[in-house]
């Protein structure tokens, strides 16, 4: 069994969605996603994060190809398992393809993937992505069962569901981050590269950037709303900066 690398530095992905969000409220062109990652790319940022919703209400299909073409960094697209996402992904092929669960009257991703329940449905997805040479990563929680899932879909990233540590407190913060310490743990001596992201900020980003076999933090709508207020390079650069401090 070959065991994931470890990786020295910890990649930020940064989620651009919500650039989109605020374009959308006024239906024109600003601002504009492209431009945040650029500035992304420019302050050190280690890849563009981007989940094309079934409703569109961020992301838009031109904007995928608007992203890739913006900068070198690699695309993260985020996706629902269904026939029209797997065709625009492998129309754009991204260099990684994060299969989301999707529910159109949730606000946002709000628990992981049923890896395990729905492994026949999933496999020719996965398949599929992996065969048109796209990095597949599973969205799940962290959990032995949907990581062992993991491991049969051949999956070769998992990315664990961090918004119950986000919205924890106390000692049942301190239990979920051991549930997700573990999962890491258990994903990387199965071969799995394990990612995290939901729900992290400046404030609880760190315990997370502390677990040592994380590759890859993804981080999205606290990093946006900060830039309203500090600018989206300050924004990135901090939370880079405590990323690499906790390691
Ligand atoms: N990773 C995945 C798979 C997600 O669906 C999201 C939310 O779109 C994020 C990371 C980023 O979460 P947040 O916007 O809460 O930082």
């Amino acid at each position: 069994m070959t065991h994931a690398p470890m990786s020295p530095r910890l990649r930020l992905g940064v989620n651009i969605d919500h650039v989109a969000t605020i374009r959308n409220a006024r239906g024109g062109d600003h601002p504009d996603p492209v431009r945040a990652a650029q500035i992304v790319a420019a302050v050190g940022g280690d890849g563009i994060t981007a989940h094309l919703r079934e409703d569109r209400r961020h992301i838009r299909d031109a904007d995928i190809e608007r992203i890739m073409a913006a900068t070198h960094l690699p695309l993260n697209l985020e996706m629902a398992a269904t026939e029209e996402m797997l065709a625009i992904a492998l129309r754009h092929k991204p260099h990684a393809a994060c299969i989301v669960p999707e529910r159109r009257e949730e606000r946002t991703t709000e628990g992981g993937l049923d890896a395990a329940g729905q492994h026949n449905y999933l496999t020719p997805i996965v398949t599929r992505l992996t065969d048109a040479g796209i990095r597949v990563s599973l969205f799940i929680e962290p959990d032995a069962r949907q990581i062992e899932a993991a491991v049969r879909l051949r999956a070769p990233i998992v990315e664990f569901h961090t918004g119950k540590y986000a919205h924890a407190q106390g000692e049942a913060r301190e239990m979920e981050l051991r549930r997700i310490a573990d999962a890491a743990a258990l994903a990387a001596k199965n071969g799995i590269e394990p990612h995290a992201g939901h729900g992290l900020t400046f404030d609880n980003v760190q315990p997370i950037a502390a677990i040592p076999q994380f590759a890859e933090l993804n981080i999205g709508h606290y990093l946006i709303g900060e830039a309203i207020f500090i600018g989206l390079e300050e924004s990135v650069r901090k939370m880079r900066t405590l990323m690499d401090l906790a390691r």
